[in-house]
């Protein structure tokens, strides 16, 4: 028995030493470089470029919502704040915050190059080399729409704001270490892509510019990975005094959130705006799209396979 004992507490202590090992390695080398192709995407300063990315990046790509710290009520209105980042993302491994895109060179992005921009725009990549985790979902945006998007953040005021430093405990940098890496879009990125109201460019709007794919569909707590058809809604968001599911976009004649609606309906309900105070929908953003690229996007979720999926939009905590 003794002996039964001793051994057990051998291997034991073996296993201690070889996590302990394991966990000194993760924490030092956590941050691993990666190297991903040029993508040859330079800032412009064409006038025209530039406001097509100011479109982008206060519109359809809503980048303010995150990159500002008090997002909705932001920048939309002509605020001097900027897109100081901050904006705090607490994750199961740790807290990260977005980081200042204003073109401070401190703080912000004024001492990055153009390439390291577009990588972070199309790969997910850091200007480090090390891979973001992925909040973003840029990564099918054409050259074209990633330039005009730089172009337009190279315009923008500096504003000297240091962010606080990611906080990750050490499963976190585990998951950095052996998970995270750079992300390479299925199709493959186009050059250039014209805007117009057809679904093909809905899709793209839908799926490589505003993420609406990102949030109507339903994905796994753990891994972010998407566990339901495109689309047709079910992801969960919880606020305050709530949890909202996200309606099923998909023309299904009884669950589908849009099916009875007219082009011009769709169109409208974007003009309106929120209509709950706590919708993470980054309405604000969206308001300010195209009548054609809004068309765009309803032509495309009508041109979706029909997928069954009933939600709950909003259902209020219930109070102690
Ligand atoms: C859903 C939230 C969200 C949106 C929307 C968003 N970002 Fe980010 N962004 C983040 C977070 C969070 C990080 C940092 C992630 C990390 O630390 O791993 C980041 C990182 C970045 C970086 C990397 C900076 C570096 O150090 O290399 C750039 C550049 C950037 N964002 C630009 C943009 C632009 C441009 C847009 C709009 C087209 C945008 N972001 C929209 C959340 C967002
Ligand atoms: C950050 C998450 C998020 C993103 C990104 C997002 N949505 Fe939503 N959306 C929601 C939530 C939550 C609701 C339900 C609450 C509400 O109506 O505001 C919603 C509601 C809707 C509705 C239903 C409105 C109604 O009155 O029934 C439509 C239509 C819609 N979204 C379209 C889009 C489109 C198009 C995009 C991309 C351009 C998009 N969403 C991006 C979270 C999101």
């Amino acid at each position: 028995m003794k002996k039964v004992l001793k051994s057990v507490s051998r291997i034991l202590g073996a296993i201690a030493v070889i996590v302990s090992v394991f966990l000194i390695y993760v924490q030092i080398s956590y941050k691993k470089e990666f190297d991903v192709p040029e993508t040859g995407i330079r800032a412009s300063k064409d006038s025209s470029v530039i406001a097509r990315g100011k479109y982008l990046v206060m519109g359809p790509g809503h980048c303010w919502n995150c990159h500002a710290p008090d997002g909705e009520t932001n920048l939309q209105s002509g605020s001097k704040v900027g897109m100081i980042g901050g904006k705090e993302f607490k994750l199961p491994f740790g807290v990260l915050y977005s980081p200042n895109i204003t073109s401070d060179t401190a703080t912000g992005i004024g001492a990055f190059s153009d390439e390291m921009l577009a990588q972070a725009i199309r790969y997910s990549v850091r200007h480090d080399k090390t891979a973001l985790v992925p909040f973003m979902s840029y990564n099918g945006m054409s050259d074209d729409d990633i330039q005009a998007g730089i172009s337009y953040l190279r315009t923008t005021r500096p504003v000297r704001n240091k962010v606080k430093e990611n906080s990750i405990n050490v499963i976190g940098k585990a998951v950095v270490r052996f998970v995270l890496k750079p992300v390479f879009s299925d199709p493959a990125p186009r050059a250039s892509l014209q805007p117009d109201t057809t679904a093909e460019y809905g899709n793209y709007l839908a799926t490589s510019v505003g993420n609406c794919v990102g949030c109507h569909t339903r994905r796994d707590k753990n891994t972010g990975e998407f566990s339901g058809s495109k689309f047709a809604g079910g992801y969960q968001i919880s606020v305050s005094d709530g949890t909202f599911t996200t309606p099923n976009l998909t023309p299904h004649a009884t669950t589908g959130a849009i099916v009875n609606w007219r082009p011009g309906d769709f169109v409208q309900r974007f003009r309106t705006g929120a209509v709950y105070p706590q919708t993470p929908m980054p309405w604000k953003s969206f308001q300010t799209l195209t009548d054609n690229d809004l068309k765009a996007l309803y032509y495309y979720f009508k041109s979706l396979k029909p997928v069954d999926n009933k939600v709950i939009v909003f259902q209020q905590k219930v109070p102690n």
